[in-house]
């Protein structure tokens, strides 16, 4: 039987476009998605919107618009914005449609009934023109003793509002057992202990209803309560495969995830609320919760107020999608934060596509071309005692798929692709210590078959094990070789140098 392999992106807001933040989460999980498949898995990767809420409730506002007819005119621009960067999503799920609200409402109920949702107050500062709660700690204090709102600086009011709690903290120690006994549920290790030191503080109820405004899936029995976002957006991990429905049977199949992908900044979510609701409902846990780092744009945090914020689109079009996706990926250790600046970008584009990668396809296509008549040369032997260098090269093209599977299941992609790089580097220094030009001048053509042979198996792996990564160049790349035709078909390249 085929292994399952079940992977999810958060649900993103839609009160924002996408960004080069959320094109990284999605890519990453793009990128595994593609090489489970490509490992023979049958995969089902999930992202989507998180539509309800507040803010986006009064942002339809603004616009005077009903929040469904807003959040409809957004959430075709993730659509769009996913096609172009090649996802390859298996469903995409909104938290405003009927079969994810119609599971909240089922485990609210089911919870509720079970005593693990109860009814109580929530009091808190509460600025009315905001419409939000504020800590007592995140109040400013003016001359008279007022408590003022930290946003608009009027004065806040202690508030009481009815709300539903769920039950966390009767979850607490059993979690913390399943963190112990599971060392990679929460990853990479820094998260881990974060949420380990968090819980040990002591869980408190999350308050999990809110009666301030209307946008949001309704509790049935006590219908002037909507669902808290977080405990709405959550399920979408369930609803998404039938959780609950008349037909479980993709749940059946794909639960527990194998991993949800995310940003740190939503760990906690993800690894106390998420698995305290499934430990309540009686299902198992995700296997691992992956909280990747933080991008930021030439030091700062990316803002629409700073105007700094990157768009994965524009740079697409301008340097190519795949560009983009290698950027992402290979620039920093998955897991770590990272920097983004148009210097970086360019430098690496030049540096591994354009020269490494680039040169070593048109520079080996170039010497089939001219030594063999555009035709790969079959060596009579694929070996030669005295040659070590492809002695060496031949092992490396043996290893590399094993150690870039190792990184691939460890979510090191930077590594994976660090790894392929190196034989791409090494296949580079091979044509200039074997000197095709020279072996061609002296005639030694038994070794000139040998050496571009080695080169092209060299390119054909290469070509093989990006293709998670960057599904085109991939193909460009089998396109240029046409291993399957009678000659090579030398294009243009695949990475033009950016003059800048
Ligand atoms: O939090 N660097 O949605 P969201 C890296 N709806 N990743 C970034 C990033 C950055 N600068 N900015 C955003 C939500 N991301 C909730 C999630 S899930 C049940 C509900 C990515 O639109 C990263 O994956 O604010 C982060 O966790 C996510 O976008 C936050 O997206």
């Amino acid at each position: 039987m085929t292994e399952k392999f079940y992977l999810t992106t958060p649900v993103y807001y839609v009160n924002d476009i996408p960004h080069i933040g959320h094109a990284y989460t999605t890519i990453a999980a793009d990128a595994l998605a593609r090489y489970k498949r490509s490992k023979g898995y049958d995969v089902r990767f999930l992202t989507g919107t998180d539509e309800h809420g507040q803010k986006v409730w009064k942002a339809a506002q603004a616009q005077d618009k009903s929040p469904q007819e807003f959040v409809d005119g957004i959430v075709d621009r993730f659509k769009t914005a996913w096609d172009k960067l090649n996802i390859s999503y298996d469903d995409f799920i909104r938290t405003t449609e009927k079969r994810h609200q119609a599971t909240v409402q089922k485990i609210f109920g089911r919870l509720l009934e079970q005593g693990d949702i109860y009814k109580g107050d929530y009091e808190g500062w509460y600025c009315v023109p905001c419409e939000t709660y504020w800590a007592e700690s995140e109040l400013v204090e003016d001359m008279e003793g007022r408590k003022l709102c930290p946003d608009c600086g009027r004065p806040s009011e202690l508030l009481k509002e009815e709300t539903y709690y769920f039950r966390q903290s009767k979850y607490q120690e059993k979690l913390l057992q399943y963190i112990d006994a599971h060392p990679d549920f929460i990853a990479p290790a820094p998260r881990r202990n974060e949420i380990i030191q968090f819980i040990k503080q002591g869980l408190k109820d999350l308050s999990v209803t809110r009666t301030a405004f209307p946008w949001g899936i309704i509790v049935p029995a006590d219908p002037k309560h909507v669902v808290y976002v977080w405990f709405d957006a959550l399920i979408n991990y369930v609803s998404a495969l039938g959780y609950a429905s008349s037909d479980e049977e993709m749940f059946k199949k794909y639960w527990p995830a194998d991993v949800h992908l995310m940003g740190k900044e939503i760990v906690r979510f993800h690894a106390i609320t998420w698995p305290c609701i499934l430990l309540a409902l009686g299902v198992p846990l995700p296997k691992k919760v992956f909280g990747h780092g933080w991008w930021t744009v030439e030091g700062q945090k990316m803002s629409k107020t700073k105007g700094n914020v990157v768009d994965p689109l524009a740079l697409s079009s301008e340097f190519g999608v795949d560009a983009v996706r290698y950027f992402i990926l290979r620039e920093v250790p998955f897991g770590v934060d990272g920097d983004f600046s148009m210097k970086l970008f360019i430098e690496r584009f030049n540096a591994d596509l354009a020269n490494d990668l680039g040169n070593l396809l048109s520079r080996t296509l170039t010497m089939v071309e001219k030594y063999f008549k555009s035709q790969i040369p079959n060596p009579k032997s694929q070996t030669n005692t005295n040659d070590q260098i492809t002695k060496e090269i031949q092992k490396l093209i043996d290893e590399t798929p094993e150690t870039v599977d190792k990184a691939m299941n460890e979510l090191a992609f930077s590594e994976a692709l660090g790894t392929i790089w190196q034989l791409i580097t090494k296949a580079n220094v091979y044509i200039e210590k074997q000197a095709p030009w020279s072996l061609a001048k002296k005639g030694e053509n038994e070794q000139l078959a040998l050496v571009l042979s080695t080169l092209i198996k060299a390119i054909k792996l290469v070509a093989d094990q990006i293709k998670p990564f960057m599904p085109e160049t991939s193909s460009r790349i089998n396109a240029q070789l046409n291993l399957g035709g009678e000659k090579i078909a030398k294009g243009e390249p695949l990475f033009p140098r950016i003059q800048k």
